[in-house]
């Protein structure tokens, strides 16, 4: 299993803090935010991790975790020249991923589970990970029949369908490159990655896990101030990095 953190984009929503830097760099208690990311590839056994940054910040994540030597990994970077969404990660990384199954994170989510065995295990198809929240109108959001199987998703639904918020730790196989090549942009002008899902679940092939523990995406003041407590208070003996 490859592993991509996907590090770009503009964080409009955090400026000014994101005005001379990017969201992923802004401290998360005692590390930077894409330590905990990296962290969940890390702990679960990934061993060739890609960084997919935006131009302007490059230097700053080459001068921060180098080779990835230092945590006993392999650390590669691609640039993603604009924030067009968030399966091009499989374009820019198709060369990467080449043959192999694939776990995108995305380098603002902060999770407390372990995924070791749902990565060791995982061996076709895709497999996204649901958690109940009380605002699932800010994220990808899956809704489930009386069997709990998943029958619908849909991006920042307007209307509710379920609670249960789709987080950014996506496994696919590598036929993800060629779905993301399908794809057209949504009316908001972007890929979605709801649209991969879904490409998974017509096909039969979509397994839906359940987040445990905290998960944060930690995209705005809000919900970075509840990073900082969280990683504060639970996460620090659970980091290996
Ligand atoms: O956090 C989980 C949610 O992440 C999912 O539930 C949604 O389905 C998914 O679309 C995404 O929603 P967000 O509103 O959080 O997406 P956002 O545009 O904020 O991008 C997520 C992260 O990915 C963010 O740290 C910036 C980075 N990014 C985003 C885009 C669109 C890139 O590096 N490149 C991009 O092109």
């Amino acid at each position: 299993m490859r592993g991509i953190i996907l590090s770009g984009g503009l964080a409009t929503r955090l400026r000014p803090c994101t005005t001379v830097t990017s969201k992923q760099l802004l401290p998360v208690y005692n590390r930077p935010m894409i330590y905990y990311p990296l962290n969940t590839l890390i702990k679960a056994g990934i061993k060739e991790i890609l960084i997919i940054v935006a131009p302007e910040r490059a230097g700053d994540y080459l001068n921060l975790l180098g080779s990835g030597k230092q945590f006993g990994v392999k650390l590669t970077y691609e640039i993603q020249d604009h924030p067009a969404g968030l399966p091009e990660a499989f374009m820019i990384g198709e060369n990467f991923i080449d043959d192999q199954n694939v776990a995108l994170i995305l380098g603002d989510n902060i999770f407390e589970d372990d995924f070791t065995e749902d990565i060791k295990n995982f061996k076709k198809g895709a497999k996204i990970f649901a958690k109940q929240v009380p605002d699932p109108e800010r994220s990808g959001v899956v809704q489930f029949d009386a069997k709990m199987k998943a029958i619908k998703i849909v991006e920042k639904p307007k209307e509710k369908i379920s609670d249960y918020a789709i987080t950014g730790l996506y496994l696919y196989d590598h036929r993800v490159i060629e779905a993301a090549k399908g794809l057209k942009p949504s009316p908001r002008g972007e890929l979605e990655i709801v649209d991969l899902h879904n490409w998974y679940l017509s096909k039969g092939e979509l397994e839906v896990g359940f987040v445990k523990g905290e998960w944060i995406d930690a995209g705005t003041f809000d919900s970075l101030l509840k990073a900082q407590i969280l990683a504060k208070e639970r996460l620090q003996d659970k980091l290996i990095i």
